[in-house]
C-alpha cells in the first residue's frame, strides 16, 4: 500500500499541515497552510495528488478498473490539469459497491463509518480511519476559526448525531480547536432554548432552517434572540442565501457563517467562509482538490464560470475519492482571507433544480427574492404538480407574524410578479398561516413533487 496508515500526513510536501494544538489557537495564530503563498499550495496539492491517485488505484479495485479502461496510469498525473483526464466518480459508483466496496484499507483499520443524509436514494457508507478521523478535525477545527471561534468558547451543537456526519463531524472539530462542545443534537427545539439560556454558549451550528425554527421558538417563549449569549452561527447542510443570511443575523445580532462538505469527501469542513469577509467559502484545498466541470459535457471550466463542482481527495486514507460529481452548482473564485479559492454559496443541487415550461430554477432563487417581499418569512416549500399536460408549480409561503392575511395577498402577488420578472416563469404563490409549512430539525426540503409518473410516450421534462 502506498499511503502511510499510520500517523502522519499522506505526504508531507513544503508545509506540514500542522495539527491545530488547543491553546496555540488564537486569532492570528493559523496554521501555516492558511498563510502559504499559492505556489506552495499548488506544489503540496501535487505531491499529495499524485499518492492519492496511486492508492486509490492499488487498493481500490474499482479504481484500478476506471483508470485502466481511461488508459491513465497513476504515474501519468505530472500536474494538476493531468487530473481532467482520470474518469469521474458518481454516487452511482459508490452506490454500485455498497456498502464496503470503495474502501482502501482493510476492514479492521477503519475507526468510524457515516453515511450520506440518502435523500436521493440508498445511501452511501462512507469510512475513517483514525488519521482519517483526525485530518478531519484538523479541517473542522480550521473551519470553526475562520468562522471566529476561539478556543475557550462553548458550542451549542444542534447538528444531528449518529450517521449523519453534521454533528460527530463539527463536535470532533471544536474538542480540537479546544472549546466545549454541547452536544445537544437536532430535535426537542424547546429544551434547546432552555439550554441555550442556561449553558450560555458563544456558537452554534446547525441547518439555517433550523436556526429560523429555534428563533421562532425563541420568540414563542419570550426570549430575545438578540439578548442571548451566542456570538456566531455556522450554519451549512443546506442550500442558503445571503438573504437568509440577514434575516438570521437581523434578528439574532449574531454572525452567520456558511460551512460546506459532503460525507463522500469528509464530511463537514470541505469548505468555509471566513467571518471577516463573508464573501463565500474557502477550500481548504490542502485536503480537497476542487474543479468546475459542465454538468453536461463533464468539461473543466475556468475558475469564475458557474458550474458543478467535483472534488478530488488529497490525503484521505480509507477512502479515497477521485473526481467526485457533488451535484453542487457553484464557481470557484480566487482566495480572500486565505490563499485557497473560494467557492461562491452553493446556489443549488442539480436534484432540486426544476424545471418549468424550459426553464430551470432553483429553491435559492425563490428565497432571496420572497425575502426581499415585504410581509412574507422565509418558511417556504416549493410543490410540484401537473395540470393537464403541464408541469405547475406553487410556492407555499408563511406570512410574517404581524401580517394580516390582506397583506399576505398582496405579498404574494408581488412575489408572483417578481418571479415572473427576474426567473422568467409564471408560478402560484400562496400565502399560508405561520406555522402552516412544516419545520425541520436538519435538512429542509425545499421541493415536494406531487406530479404523477407520465405514462406513454416520453413527454416534456
Ligand atoms: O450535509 C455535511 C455537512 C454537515 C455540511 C453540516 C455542513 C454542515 P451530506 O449529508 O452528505 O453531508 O450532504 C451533502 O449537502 O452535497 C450539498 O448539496 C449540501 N450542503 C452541505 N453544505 C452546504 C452548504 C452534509 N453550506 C450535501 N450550502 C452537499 C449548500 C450544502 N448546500
Amino acid at each position: 500500500m502506498t499511503l502511510p496508515t499510520s500517523p502522519g500526513p499522506i505526504s508531507p510536501g513544503p508545509i506540514s499541515p500542522g495539527p491545530t494544538s488547543p491553546g496555540s489557537t488564537s486569532a492570528g495564530n493559523l496554521e501555516p497552510i492558511e498563510t502559504a503563498t499559492v505556489g506552495e499550495l499548488r506544489d503540496l496539492q501535487l505531491a499529495r495528488l499524485r499518492r492519492s491517485v496511486r492508492h486509490a488505484y492499488d487498493n481500490v479495485p474499482h479504481y484500478r478498473r476506471a483508470l485502466d479502461q481511461a488508459g491513465v496510469a497513476p504515474g501519468d498525473i505530472k500536474a494538476l490539469s493531468d487530473l481532467a483526464r482520470l474518469p469521474f466518480t458518481t454516487k452511482d459508483d459508490l452506490r454500485a459497491d455498497y456498502p464496503y466496496g470503495m474502501f482502501a484499507v482493510p476492514p479492521e483499520q477503519l475507526a468510524r463509518v457515516h453515511a450520506s443524509s440518502g435523500t436521493t436514494g440508498r445511501p452511501t457508507i462512507v469510512g475513517y480511519t483514525r488519521d482519517d478521523l483526525d485530518t478531519w478535525a484538523t479541517v473542522v477545527a480550521r473551519s470553526i476559526r475562520a468562522a471566529g471561534g476561539r478556543p475557550g468558547d462553548r458550542l451549542h451543537n444542534a447538528y444531528g448525531y449518529g450517521l449523519f456526519t453534521g454533528g460527530l463531524g463539527l463536535h470532533a472539530g471544536a474538542e480540537k480547536l479546544g472549546c466545549t462542545v454541547i452536544p445537544v443534537s437536532g430535535g426537542m427545539t424547546e429544551r434547546q432554548v432552555r439550554l441555550i439560556q442556561d449553558l450560555r454558549p458563544d456558537i452554534i451550528s446547525l441547518t439555517p432552517s433550523y436556526m429560523l425554527a429555534l428563533i421562532e421558538e425563541m420568540e414563542r417563549q419570550g426570549v430575545d434572540p438578540r439578548t442571548t449569549s451566542l456570538r456566531i452561527g455556522i450554519f451549512g447542510a443546506e442550500p442558503w442565501t445571503n438573504e437568509m443570511r440577514r434575516e438570521i443575523e437581523d434578528r439574532t445580532g449574531i454572525h452567520a457563517v456558511d460551512i460546506y462538505g459532503l460525507s463522500e469527501i469528509i464530511g463537514p469542513g470541505v469548505a468555509q467562509e471566513c467571518v471577516e469577509t463573508k464573501d463565500g467559502l474557502h477550500v481548504w484545498e490542502d485536503h480537497f482538490y476542487p474543479e468546475i466541470v459542465d454538468p453536461e459535457s463533464g468539461e473543466v471550466l475556468p475558475d469564475g464560470e458557474e458550474g458543478e463542482l467535483v472534488f478530488t481527495t488529497l490525503t484521505k486514507q480509507a477512502m479515497p475519492v477521485l473526481r467526485y460529481r457533488t451535484r453542487d452548482r457553484t464557481r470557484l473564485l480566487p482566495g480572500t482571507a486565505r490563499p485557497m479559492r473560494r467557492i461562491e454559496r452553493i446556489s443549488g443541487r442539480t436534484d432540486d433544480m426544476i424545471i418549468l415550461r424550459g426553464v430551470n430554477l432553483f429553491p435559492t432563487q425563490i428565497e432571496e427574492l420572497l425575502l426581499t417581499t415585504a410581509d412574507l418569512a422565509p418558511h417556504f416549500q416549493c410543490v410540484l404538480t401537473r395540470e393537464g399536460a403541464l408541469d405547475a408549480l406553487t410556492v407555499r409561503v408563511e406570512r410574517r407574524a404581524a401580517a394580516t392575511a390582506h397583506d399576505a395577498a398582496n405579498a404574494a402577488a408581488e412575489l408572483r410578479t417578481s418571479i415572473k420578472n427576474v426567473i422568467g416563469v409564471t408560478v402560484a404563490v400562496e400565502a399560508v398561516a405561520p406555522g402552516e409549512v412544516e419545520r425541520s430539525a436538519g435538512k429542509m426540503r425545499r421541493v415536494i413533487d406531487e406530479r404523477p409518473p407520465r405514462t406513454g410516450p416520453a413527454g416534456s421534462p
